[in-house]
């Protein structure tokens, strides 16, 4: 803890919050809970996917309204009935769906909910665009005022929520999930940021499903689990594996469990390496980013992807799904000419991608549990094979399999997905495409969002899949991650640079080789 926090523990809770409760629509989100924010620190609000955690930072921002319990800020009991109740308390928040206004500038999305200056009752843009300028600065940001939020990177968005919300001089500001598609750079920024923020006095409640950045950054740690606080921690209190714990509730294996070596196979010499190819990509462009992608994908094999937001991972994934064309470049499946024309014909060749973008691309929100999984595969759900009626019993069941496996948190398999916590959606999509039994299967940022049971669990299912004979292109911005793989291709400004095996990826190497320093080999 800085001097300057550990002066602030004496001064009165930038936000205290006690007992709060809140049930949607009879099924308990949040039960008594708790939680003190003191000014100049961090304090991390952990759990597993649907615990609770955006719940009780919608009920701070006046976006949710409880059940029951109060809130105190600063001492002084308020009710927060509206979003610009809690601005003008001093909280402010970077929710986990940011709400940008797309095509407008990064300034005019600033100054979303700013009380604009005027001057001789004409908004003075001048003036914002100071203010910005002085918010930007201090954090560093080379953020153009003038580039439209759409056509920025996800971090530079974040960072464009970020500014919006210091336009303010915030007491206290929530973050929720704001790493969780960052590369590590971008990450170690944000840390700054933070630092900078607590520096001045104010506090930030962080919400992370990244445990080690949870035990290096914060002073304070809760630990929701189903609603329910089930621990309170301070810095240095507990190690990695103790907070698994708590938020799981249950003993977790360790990622190194699923790599090779754990389970009998040296990465110098793995059986994928006897295997034939199952996708062999020669000289792929395609779209504005992928310049030139050459590898080839083994049967049982994973095959991470590491590269910068930015490099063309996502739209080379995208390419080989049948979702973008290619330019120019051919690929082969199981030696056989592969030019999929759209995805369903992709899914239908064997190839399945569950993309990044989940809310997006692959959820219908107002359809349930049920609808979502089974999308992919409704042929597999007819009562007879020849016969066009489908099986709806056919169909839950096969719902109702994955919400167990997966651990999705939901009051029934007929529930709507909008309403899902945002790691429980991640799940459904997967699901879905598991449920294809694909050749290949294509990961962009599987786990983002994810918790740390729910990524064990679908570290679990993948191997399944590989042992079964499925061939996986893993994408991930979590260098740890891929240690998961058998091995990882490099990828830099739309190029496949390098293909490591394994045992020669680690996190330092990785970085090196996307950055492009001067330790490349
Ligand atoms: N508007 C709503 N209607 C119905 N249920 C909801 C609503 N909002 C949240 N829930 C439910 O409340 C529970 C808590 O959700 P919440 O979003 O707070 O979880 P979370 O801890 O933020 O999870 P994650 O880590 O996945 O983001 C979940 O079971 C979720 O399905
Ligand atoms: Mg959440």
């Amino acid at each position: 803890m800085s001097a300057a926090s550990r002066s602030a523990v004496d001064a009165p809770a930038a936000v205290q919050a006690t007992s709060l409760c809140k049930s949607f629509g009879g099924v308990p989100a949040l039960r008594d809970a708790s939680l003190t924010l003191r000014p100049g620190t961090v304090h991390a609000l952990v759990g597993a996917n649907g615990a609770g955690k955006s719940t009780f930072v919608k009920i701070l921002a006046g976006l949710e309204k409880p059940d029951a319990g109060e809130v105190k800020v600063r001492g002084e009991r308020v009710i927060i009935a509206t979003p610009d109740r809690a601005r003008q308390l001093g909280l402010n928040f970077i929710h986990q769906e940011l709400n940008l206004v797309p095509r407008f500038t990064v300034l005019q999305n600033m100054a979303l909910g700013y009380s604009l200056p005027t001057r001789a009752g004409l908004v003075s843009w001048s003036a914002v665009r100071r203010r910005a300028r002085s918010v930007l600065a201090r954090f560093d940001s080379s953020l153009s005022l003038d580039a439209d939020v759409s056509t920025l990177s996800v971090s530079d968005r974040w960072m464009t929520s970020l500014g919006r919300s210091l336009m303010h001089e915030p007491q206290a500001i929530a973050m929720d999930e704001p790493t969780a598609s960052f590369t590590v750079e971008e990450a170690e920024r944000l840390y700054g940021v933070i630092h900078t923020l607590t520096s001045s006095g104010v506090g930030v409640l962080y919400i992370s499903h990244r445990l080690d950045e949870v035990l290096e950054l914060s002073d304070e740690i809760t630990v929701f689990r189903n609603g329910e606080v089930v621990g309170r921690h301070h810095r240095g209190d507990l190690d990695r594996t103790e907070l698994t714990e708590s938020i799981v509730g249950r003993r977790v294996r360790d990622l190194r469990h699923y790599q090779s070596e754990a389970i009998g196979i040296s990465s110098d010499h793995h059986p994928a390496e006897a295997h034939p190819p199952v996708l062999s990509a020669q000289n792929l462009k395609a779209g504005k980013r992928v310049v030139n992608a050459t590898f080839d994908l083994r049967r049982g094999e994973i095959l991470g992807i590491a590269g910068l937001v930015g490099s063309g991972r996502t739209e080379l994934a995208r390419a080989l799904a049948g979702a973008d064309p290619l330019t120019s470049g051919s690929m082969l499946l199981d030696g056989r000419t592969y030019s999929p024309h759209s995805p369903r014909d992709a899914i239908a060749r064997g190839v399945a991608l569950v993309p990044e973008e989940r809310r997006s691309e692959a959820l219908v929100l107002d359809e349930s549990i049920d609808f979502n999984i089974n999308l992919a595969t409704m042929r597999q759900n007819r009562m007879r094979r020849w016969a066009p009626l489908l099986s709806p019993s056919r169909a839950r069941s096969a719902a109702r399999e994955y919400v167990d496996s997966l651990s999705i948190k939901s009051a029934s398999t007929k529930q709507d997905v909008a309403h899902l916590s945002g790691g429980n959606q991640q799940k459904v999509v997967l699901a879905r495409f598991l449920r294809t039994n694909p050749r290949v299967l294509i990961l962009d940022e599987p786990t983002v969002g994810v918790d740390v049971g729910a990524r064990a669990e679908i570290y679990e299912l993948v191997k399944s899949q590989t042992s079964r004979g499925t061939a996986v292109l893993l994408i991930s911005s979590d260098f740890e991650e891929l240690e998961i793989c058998d091995r990882v291709a490099v990828m830099r400004e739309g190029r496949i640079t390098t293909i490591l095996p394994a045992n020669k990826a680690g996190t330092n190497t990785l970085t090196a080789l996307c950055y492009h320093h001067e330790e490349e080999q």
